[in-house]
């Protein structure tokens, strides 16, 4: 393809992500993910999106709680440095035209295709769910595309785990292209490091498993949660040397306090240094390593007109992009 048609006006290939909202960030989604997009913004015309909708597929019984989390998710957003002004930061159960292409795409996509996703049949067998899927559930994958093709995004960024969605996007890009003439570009995975990032028990820091700090955790909460968590379990007495390299602490250290990462494994393997002081020591770094973060997210928790106006501002920006992308898809298509 032409590489100035593959630009926007401003000469930036164009990225969107998202997230659902299902609570407040903790430390992985921030070096998972929120870190990355923090970089992106210097170099890519950015789009991130609350996936409000993509909530419902497994917690319908959640909905009430959608919208503040919503607002929650904003919060952690801003708080991390996502730039309301540069990018486009949208919820998308507020531009309706991402129903539309979703209804489209799912003309172009077979359901053995939906049934043989890989993170839909783990997602069976990890909620249990048997014959409890929903149609929507299994157009999970539909809704992303849709979230995806209609910005003309050129990359998404996305932890491993997004990958066979990924795949299914450019291929219903491809089946459109194909049917209708070219109007999607097929988007890229930006697969992002750090994904794995260890919550308090050592294991992968996940909502689900009850082991997160969340981004927005106060003082003495870091502390408190700090405190009992996993380190080396060989190391019993204060005397006995460690191994940082299996300690979740010492993973923490690595991420946020890089400077004083040699000499905590000196101290360890030597046993001068105890766990609990080792912890307290690195509670203070977190503490301000997210400083600037949590502050910057206070004063806009403090300013509800001010969120309600960046919320609208965004959604509006994204509805000019989608109404531009659907008078090309009916254009294209010869319908609507
Ligand atoms: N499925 C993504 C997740 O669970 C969320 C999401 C929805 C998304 N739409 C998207 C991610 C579009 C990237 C692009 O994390």
């Amino acid at each position: 393809m032409d590489q100035d048609k593959e630009k926007t006006p401003a000469g930036r290939k164009v990225i969107l992500s998202g997230m659902r909202p299902t609570g407040r960030l903790h430390w992985g989604n921030y070096t998972g993910a929120l870190e990355n997009w923090n970089e992106l913004q210097k170099d890519y015309d950015c789009h991130f999106m609350v996936a409000d909708w993509h909530v419902l597929t497994t917690a319908l019984d959640k909905a009430t709680e959608i919208n503040e989390n919503s607002r929650e998710m904003y919060l952690d957003w801003l708080g991390a440095g996502l730039d309301p002004e540069n990018s486009v930061l949208f919820i998308q159960s507020r531009v309706k035209e991402h129903a539309e292409l979703f209804l489209l795409l799912s003309m172009m996509i077979s359901m053995g295709r939906l049934e043989r996703n890989p993170t839909f049949k783990e997602q069976i067998r990890d909620l249990n769910m048997g014959n409890e899927i929903s149609f929507g559930h299994l157009g999970y994958p539909v809704l992303q595309a849709a979230d995806i093709l209609m910005y003309m995004a050129h990359a998404v960024p996305v932890g491993e785990d997004q990958l066979p969605h990924l795949e299914l996007t450019r291929e219903m890009a491809r089946r459109f292209n194909h049917n209708f003439g070219i109007v999607f570009p097929e988007p890229e995975p930006l697969v992002t490091k750090f994904a794995r990032f260890p919550g308090t028990d050592g294991k992968r820091m996940s909502k689900s498993l009850g082991n997160t700090i969340e981004i927005s955790a106060s003082p003495e909460e870091i502390r408190k949660m700090i405190k009992p968590a996993f380190t080396d379990p060989a190391r019993v007495r204060r005397s006995d040397p460690g191994h940082p390299e299996i300690c979740a602490i010492y993973t923490w250290y690595q991420k946020f306090m890089p400077e004083a990462v040699e000499e905590t494994a000196q101290e360890c393997r030597t046993a001068a240094r105890g766990c609990v002081d080792c912890k307290m020591k690195l509670a203070d770094g977190i503490i301000e390593h997210f400083g600037p973060l949590r502050e910057r997210r206070a004063e806009y928790e403090k300013d509800p007109a001010k969120l309600d106006e960046i919320i609208r501002d965004g959604c509006q920006r994204a509805s000019v992009v989608a109404a531009k992308t659907m008078e090309a898809v009916h254009s294209a298509m010869g319908i609507g």
